[in-house]
């Protein structure tokens, strides 16, 4: 199992003003936690709770019709595109980099044991549009285009320009080239592909798109490419297993959720920094700060207070960021909570050849590339601690398929323990559908007509020192 090294959060570490008594906030909490996890567990089924993502590791009809695809498929493609944004493209991405070789889009097809390469488009950036169709060759490209909506603007017109050009290269053979992940009845893109005749798949009802990465919106990426989704499911199972312990000291999403609850009311520290020491796991954090962001950064609570709830999570990677923004984390405002997550064994061993003997570099000759990467955790660990900045470490004993759902579903449960403790609803995103409202408005979207006036009407005020 992967384990949480909460040291440094502990006053006895960290003193009284920045740290936590663990053992007696535990005690304190204990019954609030046993019943947020019971409730969340008696609720799971409930239509309208948006937890059907704590059931998503037991579909095994859908795992089977994902594997069969993939089967079919296999050798047929030499790359997948993946069109989707937020929630439909960010845990396949973050799972692809992590458990597939490193620079698998760069490696040979056998290198790559046949499977295709795997590309994800979650902008709408023209010159990087221009230039991924340059570089693809369409006929052997299988599009999987994600929307639960169909009718994210973003993922739409992406989609709208590969069939275009899919089209025109391959005629009415061109669906072949096309899977489509939506919604099981409703939606533009269920009707699309409906008409179109296009192979699909579902993205259940009642999961928010952030809560999607063990539905088929990540796992088919995952299997075309060769992932082991048996594995990503055990990992799921066993960590749900886990999770449905009520006993806070037992349960670590519980514990985390409470830990960042705590150091944000009560020491002021709202900013949770995730910094894998790997570049493997570096879209871990992006996934993260998706599902911390939009689930908790809510205007009010459940009982209609304003709270301007405000966790941010943040991006780092070790040990890049050590050059970066370590300075500020340890001098700068008192307000982060740095999340490590450290490998314990990585795939690889690269010893540093002894060639220089020139004190300054030459005790590096002879160790390991994990020796330095371990020392630098552990040297970025030390020195936050003697500036009295509370960290924790989430320990995966290794990168791979089982360990990563492991991860992704204690994160998920952490969010939702999270979200019962600010009172707030974690699974709702209101402004961010505001700001969707707003484009179709501005792109003359039917139905949009009177918005669109109000809208130009507020971009057209400009303050007197708009442009000095
Ligand atoms: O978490 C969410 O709900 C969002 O990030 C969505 O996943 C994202 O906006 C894409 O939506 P859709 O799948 O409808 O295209």
């Amino acid at each position: 199992m992967i384990k949480i090294d909460y040291s440094n959060v502990s006053d006895s570490i960290i003193g009284e003003e920045y740290g936590l008594n663990l053992k007696n906030e535990f005690d304190k909490w204990a019954p609030k936690i046993e019943d947020i996890i019971k409730t969340l567990n008696f609720n799971k089924d409930k239509q309208g709770a948006w937890l059907q993502w704590m059931n998503l590791g037991y579909n095994e009809e859908t795992v089977w019709y994902v594997k069969e695809y993939a089967a079919m498929v296999d050798g047929r493609f030499d790359n997948v595109l993946v069109l989707g944004i937020g929630g439909s493209a960010l845990g396949a991405r973050a799972f692809c980099h992590a458990l597939l070789k490193p620079y698998w889009n760069m490696l040979s097809k056998e290198e790559r044991n046949n499977y295709p390469r795997i590309f994800f488009l979650d902008n709408i950036d023209p010159d990087e549009i221009k230039g991924l169709l340059e570089v693809l060759d369409l006929k052997k490209t299988l599009v999987n285009v994600i929307s639960k909506s169909g009718l994210t603007t973003e993922t739409m017109a992406q989609f709208m320009i590969i069939k275009d050009k899919l089209q025109a290269e391959l005629g009415d053979d061109y669906r072949k080239n096309v899977v489509a992940t939506t919604d099981k009845q409703t939606g533009i893109l269920r009707q699309i592909a409906n008409e179109e005749g296009y192979k699909t798949f579902v993205v259940p009802d009642d999961v928010s798109g952030r809560f999607t990465v063990f539905s088929p919106v990540g796992l088919l990426p995952m299997a075309l490419v060769g992932i082991d989704i048996d594995e990503v499911i055990n990992g799921i199972k066993v960590m749900d297993l886990a999770l449905k312990n009520t006993d806070i000291n037992r349960n670590i999403a519980a514990q985390n959720a409470l830990v960042h609850y705590l150091m944000d009311t009560e020491k002021n520290h709202y900013n949770a920094v995730m910094m894998p020491y790997s570049n493997r796991l570096s879209f871990v954090a992006d996934w993260f700060i998706q599902l911390w962001a939009e689930s908790l950064g809510k205007e009010k609570d459940r009982d209609g207070n304003l709270i301007n709830n405000r966790p941010t999570p943040i991006k780092a990677v070790g040990v890049t960021d050590q050059h970066s923004q370590i300075q500020l984390y340890n001098e700068g405002g008192r307000d982060k909570l740095i999340n490590f997550i450290r490998v314990d064994e990585f795939d690889s061993v690269i010893e540093i050849p002894r060639i220089f003997e020139f004190t300054g570099v030459n005790y590096l000759g002879g160790k390991t590339l994990n020796e330095l990467m371990n020392a630098e955790a552990d040297a970025t660990t030390v020195t936050l601690r003697d500036f009295k900045r509370p960290n924790l470490t989430i320990h995966l004993p290794k990168v791979n398929a089982y360990y990563m759902a492991e991860l992704f579903y204690m994160l998920e449960m952490q969010t939702a323990i999270a979200g019962e403790l600010y009172n707030i609803d974690a699974f709702n995103q209101p402004s961010a559908e505001q700001s969707k409202n707003y484009t179709y408005a501005l792109m003359g979207a039917q139905g949009w007509e009177e918005s669109r006036h109000e809208l130009e009407e507020k971009l057209n005020i400009k303050s007197e020192t708009a442009y000095l």
